[in-house]
């Protein structure tokens, strides 16, 4: 992989291991829960790279209580991960603890996260997600539940929230103490509200404020962290304990390598030619085939990743769009043989933001959601169904 150096900055950042509990993460940095991007064979692409805490895509409390196939695929690790981290999205006390139980009982995760950072209109209109840190009653009851369970097998449970519905329904600051008086090992912040969904740019201000609030755990930030610059520098300005990665490493796993030099106060960073990446890309493609057992499944998956990959990579727009359609492993060798592999590290083109954007809009909640902070019967009836169909953060 082609490594080079860049000017170290002159005051080394000293940050200290993340501590989850018994969990010490050396590299205090995290890979981001990803709906349809993080599962087993991007974690260990990215894992190869660097330290750090790689946590799975996120899984519906009920859909794991019912042992649904796909559930079960979510929640699954390599035998070399060392860390089993899982997120789990739930609106229901009972469920959300039926599910943590059911992870420790059966030895199936070391740490466990909470999603309270949905945007989804799908998910907030029925209460879930970003939407439901607002009723504080039962944010309460479900991070204290899922507190309880977890501690019985002594695993960490922390979690990941966004500043609020809107700005003029912010819920992060209630939301951090709640969750560090009930007992959490972290609370990670993504510096924007639902309403934003990923438009605009995240609010590390937020962040800081967060930091400062709960002195007593540690608090990781999150949102638009696309080089390990921007990680140190978020770092600097906000006083976090860790980072977590989301979009910034899509179609870049060596970020996490870039990631774990900068901790290090190492200046090498990685600036890999076209070569390198259509690596990557056919590895990547390879370990799909092994996590979902299906060529054509792992196919479909991997078109999405080719836009991130090749971003601001010299390749025709023919052979882009084919590689964004390719149908077997096969036809993939063949295309990636096309590219011109002497091609190298593309600078600032390759950098920056990428994935999901977005524009704003205004979030879709339930009947009367912010007239209080309690729940009214229909409210309560009407989460109840929230579980559903729900995947992606
Ligand atoms: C494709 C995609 C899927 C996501 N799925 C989840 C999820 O399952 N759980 C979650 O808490 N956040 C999810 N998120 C949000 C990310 O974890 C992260 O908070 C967000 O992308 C902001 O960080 P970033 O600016 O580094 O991307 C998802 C984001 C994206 C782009």
């Amino acid at each position: 992989m082609t490594v080079t150096d860049i000017p170290a900055p002159t005051d080394r950042l000293e940050l200290p291991p993340l501590q989850l509990g018994n969990i010490t993460i050396d590299t205090p940095v995290v890979l981001a829960p990803m709906a349809g991007i993080t599962n087993t064979a991007f974690r260990r692409l990215c894992r190869e790279y660097g330290g750090g805490l790689y946590v799975a895509e996120m899984v519906t409390s009920r859909a794991l209580v019912e042992r649904t196939p796909e559930s079960l695929r979510i929640i699954s690790h390599d035998d070399d991960e060392k860390v089993r981290s899982v997120q789990l999205y739930g609106v229901d006390p009972l469920t959300v603890g039926r599910a943590v139980r059911m992870l420790v009982e059966e030895n199936r995760a070391d740490h466990i996260d909470l999603n309270f950072g949905c945007p989804v209109a799908k998910v907030t209109r029925r209460g879930g997600g970003a939407a439901l840190p607002w009723k504080t009653e039962l944010f309460t009851s479900i991070v204290q539940t899922a507190v309880r369970e977890a501690s019985r097998g002594g695993l960490p449970l922390t979690v990941k929230m966004r500043k609020g519905i809107d700005e003029d329904h912010l819920t992060y600051l209630e939301a951090g103490k709640i969750a560090r008086d009930s007992g959490v090992a972290a609370v990670a912040l993504h510096g924007r509200t639902a309403s934003q969904f990923y438009s605009g740019v995240a609010d590390w201000s937020a962040i800081a404020r967060l930091r400062e609030a709960l002195p007593d755990i540690p608090v990781l930030g999150n949102g638009d962290i696309w080089s390990a610059e921007d990680a140190i520098r978020m770092v600097r300005e906000t006083g976090v304990d860790g980072v977590v990665i989301g979009r910034g490493c899509q179609g870049r796993p060596w970020l996490f390598g870039d990631l774990m030099a900068a901790f290090d106060g190492d200046a090498q960073r990685f600036r890999p030619g076209l070569k390198e990446v259509a690596d990557t890309v056919y590895r990547h493609a390879q370990l799909l085939i092994e996590t979902f057992g299906e060529e054509d499944k792992a196919l479909r998956d991997i078109r999405k990743h080719m836009a991130w990959y090749f971003k601001g990579y010299v390749v025709g727009g023919e052979l882009r769009a084919k590689l964004a359609s390719v149908p077997t492993l096969e036809v993939l060798r063949g295309l990636l043989d096309q590219l011109d592999m002497a091609s190298p590290y593309p600078g600032v083109d390759a950098e920056g933001p990428r994935g999901r954007a977005g524009t704003p809009k205004r979030t879709a909640l339930p009947e009367g959601w912010l007239n209080s902070k309690d729940l009214n019967e229909d409210q309560r009836a009407g989460i109840a169904a929230a579980e559903l169909d729900v995947s992606g953060g």
